[in-house]
């Protein structure tokens, strides 16, 4: 099967069925396999064949101590630099396992089977990997493509339904930067069709795809254009360390729908546009309040431990399918919620 994209010519993403996939993608010497559990969803025997490290479930992994974790299970398995490493979940096992992979040793090949809709859509395509520390996100990791991205979206037909909701909170975010074709294709499908239909849920989880690949091949390592990707993040990373009553997608349509408002309000988005944003978020199910007071997140975000010297790049959509990216300091983002 040939790559639906080929991320930076080093990264190639699939979307078809996993168990074929594997068979072609892996390497024909020692294969090392990380996963959180999930890979019973996919049980192939090609992967019964390989030695695994297994690590815990929940954003709460997302650590250094997990890293390490599986450091050590490579020095006992014997892992050295021909070693190949699979990850199969989730965007935390990927996103772990990525960094964990390309500083073992100075850097394994690894490749990634993507068994959520938030892996496939964002978390596990380009090449961003990393913990968080002290419950703030992604703080250390590495710019490092896979050498395969898997994405089977027969794989989550068994995706609890708050997970597969989840992965559609970055699909909308990735439509309204870039895709107002892919916007208008969800506004007229339903959560149901899109849990029911495989073949429509590819089609979509391709357009998805399409953006944030289109965008790493320009901007690789977030100089500019990358940001863009971080729509309705800056919000959702302080609703994330608020508060652990959300996901990081349920997160995400948050803050999407709150920096709508505020676009809004600073006169680059059309009130309409604002509407069709919420009303498509809340078709598909998001509770779009922020579970804690807005005073607390915006006090957050004014620790935020990645701005740049003071400045917060803050993502504006300006239509459906565009967006522009500023640079505020934190009191300014505050003042658009005064
Ligand atoms: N999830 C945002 C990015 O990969 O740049």
């Amino acid at each position: 099967m040939k790559p639906a994209f080929n991320v930076r010519n080093s990264s190639k993403v699939y979307i078809g069925s996993a168990a074929e996939l594997l068979s072609d993608l892996l390497p024909e010497g020692r294969v090392v396999v990380v996963s959180d559990g999930t890979i019973d969803r996919l049980y192939h025997p090609l992967l019964a064949r390989y030695d695994s490290v297994l690590i815990g479930l929940g954003e709460s992994i997302k650590t250094l101590q997990t890293v390490e974790t599986i450091y050590r299970r490579f020095i006992e398995l014997g892992v050295d630099r021909s070693t190949f490493v699979l990850a199969v979940g989730g965007g935390i096992v990927t996103d772990v396992t990525g960094f964990a992979a390309s500083t073992f040793m100075r850097g394994l090949k690894f490749g990634f089977v993507s068994t959520t809709l938030l892996g496939q859509v964002d978390a596990s395509v380009g090449g961003k990997n990393g913990v968080n520390i002290d419950g703030y996100k992604n703080m250390a990791g590495t710019f490092t493509q896979p050498q395969f991205v898997v994405c089977d979206p027969s794989l989550l037909r068994t995706l609890p339904e708050r997970e597969f909701r989840a992965g559609l909170a970055e699909m909308v975010k990735a439509a309204i930067i870039a895709d107002p074709a892919l916007f208008e294709r969800l506004e007229q499908t339903s959560f149901e069709a899109l849990r029911q239909d495989t073949e429509l849920l590819a089609e979509l989880i391709r357009a998805a795809i399409r953006v944030k690949a289109d965008i790493v091949e320009r901007d690789e390592c977030e100089a500019g254009e990358r940001r863009k990707l971080n729509l309705g993040h800056t919000l959702a990373h302080a609703i994330e360390k608020s508060s652990n009553r959300m996901n990081h997608g349920e997160a995400v349509a948050v803050g999407t729908a709150l920096i709508a408002g505020a676009a809004v309000r600073l006169g680059v988005l059309k009130e309409e546009d604002r509407q069709r944003i919420v009303a498509l978020l809340s078709r598909l199910g998001f509770e779009l309040n922020p579970p804690v007071e807005m005073k607390r997140l915006l006090k957050e975000i004014g620790k935020d431990k990645k701005s740049e010297r003071g400045f917060l790049h803050i993502v504006l959509p300006v239509a459906i399918g565009d967006c522009e990216v500023r640079k505020m300091s934190p009191e300014e983002f505050a003042a658009l919620f005064a």
